[in-house]
C-alpha cells in the first residue's frame, strides 16, 4: 500500500492537503503526524475520522524514537513536511522554539527517512535508496527576504531571511538541500507565497480581519499598510505540492505563487467592502519589527515543467473564503474561546 506521511496535517495547509490527497488518491494511506500545538486543530479533519486509510498520531517531529517507530510500522513511501511554527509575530517573541521545531525537527525527519529508505543502511557512504520514495519539504518565499518595488523571486534568488521565522525556514530548507548533496536523499523543495482559504488560524491576516469584521471590531493594520504580499488560494498550493511530489525533479526547488500582489491596505479594504463597512474601521498600529516590504513569486518553472497554474482568481477565492468563515462562525469561536483544544480529549474519551 502506498503510504504518505503528512507532518503538521492538523494545521491550515496540512489539513487542506490531506483533503486534496484523499480526493485525488483514494487508495493511498495517509499518516498524519502532528503534535497539536496551539495551531493544530483536529476539528479540521473531522471528515476523516472513520476513514480506514487515514491515521492520526499525536507525535512531535523532534521525538526521534517515535518518528523512527512510525517509519517501521507504516513503511512510509513519501513524506510531505508541513509541520512548523509558522507565525512571524510569534517568532519575534520566541525565536528558540522556531529554531528547535523548524530546524531540528526537520533534521530528525531527514535522518529517519534516510535510514529507512537506504538500500544498504549499514553503508554510511551509500547513496542508493528505495525506488519511488521522496521527501517534499514545504518551504516559503519568505526565505528570500524582501523585494523592492520591482522584480520577482526566482529559484535562483539568494536566500536573505529577515525574521526568526524565515531564518528558521531557510535553515531547514538548506538542511534538506544538504541531505541531498551529501547523502543523495531524494528530496524536493517548494517555496510558496502567502496562502489563504478555509481553516486558517485566525492570527493570520485574512481570517483575523474577517473575524474582526464579523464581530464589529477595528482592523489593526501594521505600519502604513503598504507592504505587498502575493496571495495564493490554499487549494492551488495543495495541487502544486502534490504535482511536485509526483512529477517534480529530485533535488530541485520549485517556487509557487499566485501573481496576486496586493498591499495589506488594499486587501483589508476588499474585506471591509464585503461586510459593507467603511475605512474608518481601520486602525493603524505600530509596525512589526523587521517587516518585509514586498514578496512576489516567479512561478514559471512550475508552469513550464509541471503545467501548473493557479485556478482561483483572487477575487473569487477571497469571496469564497470570506463566505466560508461567515458560514462557519463556530469554527473560529471555538478557537477564540479555546474550546477546540478539548476536542481531542473528548474524541479519545468517547472511544474509550
Ligand atoms: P500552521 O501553523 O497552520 O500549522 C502547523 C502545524 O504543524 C500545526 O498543526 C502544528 O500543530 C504542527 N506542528 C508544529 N510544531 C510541531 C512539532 N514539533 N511536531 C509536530 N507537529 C508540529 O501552518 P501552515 O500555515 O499550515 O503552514 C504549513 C507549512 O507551510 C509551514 O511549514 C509553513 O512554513 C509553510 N508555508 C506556509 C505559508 C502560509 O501562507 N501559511 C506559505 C508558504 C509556506
Ligand atoms: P501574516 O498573515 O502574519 O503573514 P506573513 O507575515 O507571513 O506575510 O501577515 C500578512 C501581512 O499582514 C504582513 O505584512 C503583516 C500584516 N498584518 C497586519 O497588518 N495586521 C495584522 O494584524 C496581521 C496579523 C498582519
Amino acid at each position: 500500500m502506498h503510504t504518505i506521511l503528512v507532518t503538521g496535517g492538523a494545521g491550515f495547509i496540512g489539513s487542506n492537503f490531506i483533503r486534496h490527497l484523499r480526493e485525488k488518491h483514494p487508495t493511498s494511506r495517509i499518516l498524519n503526524v502532528d503534535s497539536l500545538t496551539y495551531a493544530g486543530n483536529l476539528e479540521n479533519l473531522q471528515a476523516f475520522e472513520q476513514d480506514p486509510l487515514y491515521v492520526f498520531r499525536k507525535v512531535d517531529i523532534r521525538d526521534r524514537p517515535a518518528i523512527d517507530e512510525l517509519f517501521t510500522l507504516f513503511e512510509i513511501d513519501d513524506v510531505v513536511h508541513f509541520a512548523a511554527e509558522s507565525h512571524v509575530d510569534r517568532s519575534i517573541l520566541e525565536p528558540e522554539l522556531f529554531l528547535s521545531t523548524n530546524i531540528l525537527g526537520t533534521q530528525v525527519l531527514l535522518d529517519v527517512a534516510m535510514c529507512h529508505w537506504k538500500r544498504y543502511p549499514d553503508d554510511k557512504y551509500s547513496r542508493e535508496y528505495r525506488e519511488d520514495v521522496c521527501f517534499v519539504h514545504v518551504s516559503t518565499d519568505e526565505v528570500y527576504g524582501s523585494l523592492g518595488e520591482t522584480g520577482l523571486f526566482t529559484e535562483h534568488t539568494p536566500l536573505a531571511p529577515n525574521s526568526p521565522y524565515s531564518a528558521s525556514k531557510a535553515g531547514s530548507d538548506l538542511l534538506v538541500r544538504s541531505y541531498h548533496e551529501t547523502y543523495g536523499l531524494p528530496i524536493k523543495i517548494t517555496r510558496c507565497s502567502n496562502n489563504y482559504g478555509p481553516y486558517q488560524f485566525p492570527e493570520k491576516l485574512i481570517p483575523l480581519m474577517v473575524h474582526r469584521c464579523m464581530t464589529d471590531q477595528s482592523l489593526p493594520v501594521y505600519g502604513d499598510g503598504g507592504q505587498v504580499r502575493d496571495w495564493l488560494h490554499v487549494e492551488d498550493h495543495c495541487e502544486a505540492i502534490d504535482l511536485v511530489r509526483q512529477n517534480g525533479r529530485v533535488g530541485e526547488v520549485y517556487n509557487i505563487g499566485g501573481h496576486n500582489e496586493k498591499t495589506n491596505l488594499e486587501l483589508v479594504r476588499m474585506i471591509l467592502q464585503s461586510f459593507d463597512r467603511s475605512d474608518e474601521c481601520i486602525h493603524f498600529v505600530k509596525d512589526r519589527p523587521g517587516h518585509d516590504r514586498r514578496y512576489a513569486i516567479d512561478a514559471t518553472k512550475m508552469k513550464d515543467e509541471l503545467g501548473w497554474v493557479p485556478r482561483y482568481s483572487f477575487e473569487q477565492g477571497l469571496e469564497e473564503t470570506i463566505e466560508w468563515y461567515r458560514t462557519h462562525p463556530e469554527w473560529i469561536e471555538r478557537i477564540v474561546s479555546g474550546a477546540y483544544r478539548t476536542y481531542e480529549r473528548d474524541m479519545y474519551s468517547s472511544v474509550e
